[in-house]
């Protein structure tokens, strides 16, 4: 059998997630990638002047030239995954601190989203929010467009166009929303959901880029037959993901257990509507009923459901500092990622969500009496990588550097590097912490994640294709 021809080569440092509480540092690492995107090679140790003469064995016809030597301190890590995402609020994002969820819908988000009933408006913005988050890294994000069906078709072909993996879901509401800002009836939103899952399996029919996602708002603005209608699109096509937002805020649980008053919790409400299950992604969960067996932890790990964690937007928008039990969702195995939640919130970075977890789990750990023990780096890049990308259901796919995963993948280099007598080695535009001539790769990493942003991010790969070049 011949080897696949090689589109990419890279040599040098990758680091990623080899289980939730570690990473794992590949110096001397020669990784190639198919034309498919796929990488077939990764082998290590091998030394630079090793990598013309095994590649001219792999694939002779691969020019040497091509190979991309990355060299300290710079270093590869997989694609950030961005498990929930508002891309109509790219240009609200930071507004309305301090209101209470509800207030924040009707006040800032309603009148914002239903501006892209305009499909020339939703084409230009989706166009720019897309390129904003690919530079930041976010090689693959779960969307919730409006919910118009043109405005949703415009963000599925900007993924598509620009190259980012998506997700991509118009949002369903019939109820509990303005005038101007709300679906005329159950028949008409799953019409309109139905054709724009048409539409992006015709854009990308084997869903390799973009896939559609039903997006129930959340129940307060979905009635009862609305669901319902959503739940059997989901029980009737298996291959089809589901996203919700899921215990909030307390003002948000309230509000809906008195719309739906037989149940008693939301996770008894949605599965009810036949809508939790492997594939469905909750946003949020930060206030689970009682963990004592029988409760909505229980209800989550049983049926295999993702958890999409939003610190910056649980810690602003939202009404309170709200802390979502992660530690106790990974104890029990349960699938989370980690959402930028843009707009609610300030920050579209996944380096913030990341920070942000630290800081949220720090609180669990203080109001849980030290029991539920604050996140480790390591488990919050897994959040930012690997666990984002099972919540997506892409975890076999892309998340690791890995012989038959596709290539999803960021060059980070920090902006400025000091000898050990301090004198400057190199310098460019940046932020991040300093590092050292002999600094520990671990070392570099921490600090990028906790001090490093986009300038830092130089250049951006999905699926071997090159979103973000170097400036
Ligand atoms: N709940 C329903 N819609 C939204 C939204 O757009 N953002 C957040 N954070 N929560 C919601
Ligand atoms: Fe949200």
């Amino acid at each position: 059998m011949t080897s696949p021809r090689i589109s990419l080569a890279f040599h040098g440092t990758a680091i990623h997630s080899s289980s939730v509480s570690s990473i794992e540092i590949l110096e001397n690492t020669l990784i190639t990638v198919d034309q498919q995107g796929k990488i077939t090679n990764c082998i290590r140790p091998i030394s630079a002047h090793e990598v013309p003469s095994t590649l001219a064995h792999l694939d002779p016809s691969f020019p040497a030239p091509s190979v991309r030597y990355i060299t300290f301190p710079s270093f590869l890590i997989p694609g950030f995954v961005d498990t929930h995402n508002h891309a109509p609020q790219y240009l609200q994002r930071g507004l309305g601190q301090g209101m209470h969820i509800l207030d924040w819908l009707s006040a800032m988000t309603f009148p914002n989203e239903a501006r892209f009933a305009d499909p020339v408006y939703a084409q230009r913005l989706y166009a720019r929010a897309v390129s904003a988050f690919l530079k930041q890294g976010i090689t693959c994000a779960s969307y919730y467009s409006s919910l118009h069906g043109p405005a949703t078709r415009h963000l599925a072909e900007a993924c598509l166009a620009q190259g980012q993996r998506a997700l991509v879901g118009k949002c369903n509401m019939d109820r509990n929303s303005p005038p101007t800002y709300i679906e005329p009836s159950v028949e008409a939103s799953l019409a309109e959901t139905k054709a724009c899952i048409e539409h992006i399996r015709h854009i990308d029919p084997i869903g390799s880029m973009v896939r559609p996602v039903l997006t129930p708002r959340f129940a307060i603005s979905c009635t009862a037959p609305l669901l319902s209608g959503l739940g059997d699109l989901a029980t009737s096509d298996p291959s089809l993901a589901i996203q919700t937002h899921f215990n909030e805020a307390q003002q948000e649980v309230d509000a809906t257990l008195s719309l739906f008053p037989e149940f008693s919790t939301e996770a008894q409400l949605y599965e009810h509507f036949n809508l939790l299950g492997p594939r469905t992604i909750l946003a949020h969960c930060t206030v689970m009923s009682p963990d004592d067996g029988t409760g909505e932890m229980a209800t989550l790990k049983r049926l295999e459901c993702g958890i999409a964690h939003c610190p910056i937007a649980n810690t602003s928008v939202g009404g309170g500092f709200m802390a979502a039990p992660i530690r106790t969702f990974l104890d029990k195995g349960i699938k989370v990622g980690l959402g930028t939640d843009s707009g609610g919130g300030w920050s579209s970075s996944i380096l913030d969500a990341i920070r942000m977890a630290i800081v949220v789990s720090n609180a669990r750990e203080v109001q849980s009496g030290g029991v539920e023990k604050a996140l480790s780096p390591d488990e919050v890049f897994y959040l930012a990588t690997l666990g984002g990308a099972r919540v997506v259901g892409l975890g076999d796919t892309v998340g690791k550097f890995e012989v038959g995963r596709e290539f999803d993948a960021l060059i980070v280099r920090p902006n400025e590097v000091l000898s050990k007598e301090g004198e400057v080695v190199s310098e460019a535009n940046g932020v991040m912490t300093p590092v050292e001539t002999d600094e520990s790769w671990r070392s570099i990493w921490e600090k990028f994640l906790v001090s490093g942003d986009d300038r830092n991010i130089v250049e951006v790969f999905v699926k071997g294709r090159c979103v973000k070049a170097s400036t």
